[in-house]
């Protein structure tokens, strides 16, 4: 049985398939709807993080598809506290035909997948953010109409989103690049992980590790940012805000990027840290068609493991 935990489990052909069939299931929704490839299916929602996005876009993927969606905030199965995890596992796969998951330790995932009876989704955690960089990736192949060789220029925290997009680029043969304050680059396992992927891809991806921003920017056709202060980590956001001051994309940045390139945000964003109102706002920006796209992307990850 497939997961979806991480990208680094998945080929670069099949995730490639899984962005041609988003591709079509929002073509197809567009035109008037979706076949019910998942009639009378359920997906359980775990969630100890808040959410707008993840939870929106995956309870309407499944609507939309003929099936249904069940919400578990953090207050209603208390996910290793109130129940073990390989306890919850188990008693979900006996009522839902998937469980997507949003939990601080990625490893809380891995304990969903080995004791579920179900495919597992990841949803967000502290390390990986999978469901997104797919996402992401449908958004990019739309405005540029083919996404290998593209420059991706990350400013900021190297956090799970990073992790997530930078797996994307080393399958996809896109060039990486990443500014971050010292102590806050992206993770060396990831570094890692990077050139394992775009080896076994052979697409060509290279990844480039910065501290200036301005530097990173150059040519690149995506400009990319995400919070400075992750969930979880809000005991730091002093001194996390306070470091992350010059790698705020503003117009002044942007500007020393390729004419063409868009600025691209997971969301929420915190408008006057990570981004500014003008550039969040201009013509430029991918934000919120990106925010959709989460819909059409995990359409196809959910009929690939559930249908
Ligand atoms: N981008 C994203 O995952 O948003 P939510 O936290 O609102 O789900
Ligand atoms: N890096 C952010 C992403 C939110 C979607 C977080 O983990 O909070």
């Amino acid at each position: 049985m497939k997961h979806f935990l991480t990208l680094a489990d998945w080929s670069a052909d099949e995730l490639w398939r899984l962005i041609e069939s988003a591709v079509e299931l929002k073509a197809q929704w567009k035109a008037g709807g979706n076949p019910p490839l998942l009639k009378d299916k359920l997906l359980a929602m775990i969630f100890q993080k808040p959410s707008l996005r993840t939870r929106v876009s995956f309870e309407v993927a499944m609507k939309h598809l003929g099936g249904d969606a069940i919400m578990l905030g953090p207050d209603e199965i208390g996910l290793g506290k109130r129940e073990s995890i390989a306890d919850v596992a188990r008693v979900l796969s006996g009522y839902v035909q998937g469980i997507m998951a949003r939990v601080f330790d990625h490893a809380h995932v891995e304990q969903l997948a080995a004791w579920a009876g179900v495919p597992v989704i990841n949803g967000l955690s502290d390390a990986e953010h999978p469901c997104q960089a797919m996402g992401d990736v449908l958004t990019i192949y739309e405005r540029f109409g083919s996404v290998q060789g593209l420059r991706v220029a990350y400013i900021g925290d190297g956090n799970n989103v990073a992790v997530s997009l930078a797996q994307a680029c080393a399958h996809f043969g896109m060039h990486f690049v990443i500014a971050s304050p010292q102590g806050y680059e992206l993770p060396q396992t990831a570094v890692a992980q990077f050139h394992e992927l775009a080896a076994r891809s052979e697409e060509g991806a290279t990844l480039t590790l910065l501290n200036d921003p301005n530097e990173a920017v150059k040519n690149a056709s995506v400009i990319y940012t995400d919070t400075w202060v992750s969930m979880g980590q809000e005991a730091e956001t002093a001194a996390r805000v306070a470091i992350m001051q010059p790698y705020q994309v503003n117009t002044a940045l942007v500007r020393q990027a390729a004419p063409e390139a868009i600025v691209m945000h997971c969301l929420p964003a915190h408008r006057g840290h990570e981004i500014t109102d003008d550039v969040a706002d201009s013509p430029y920006s991918a934000i919120f068609p990106q925010a959709e796209n989460r819909l059409h992307a995990q359409k196809a990850i959910l009929v690939k493991l559930m249908s």
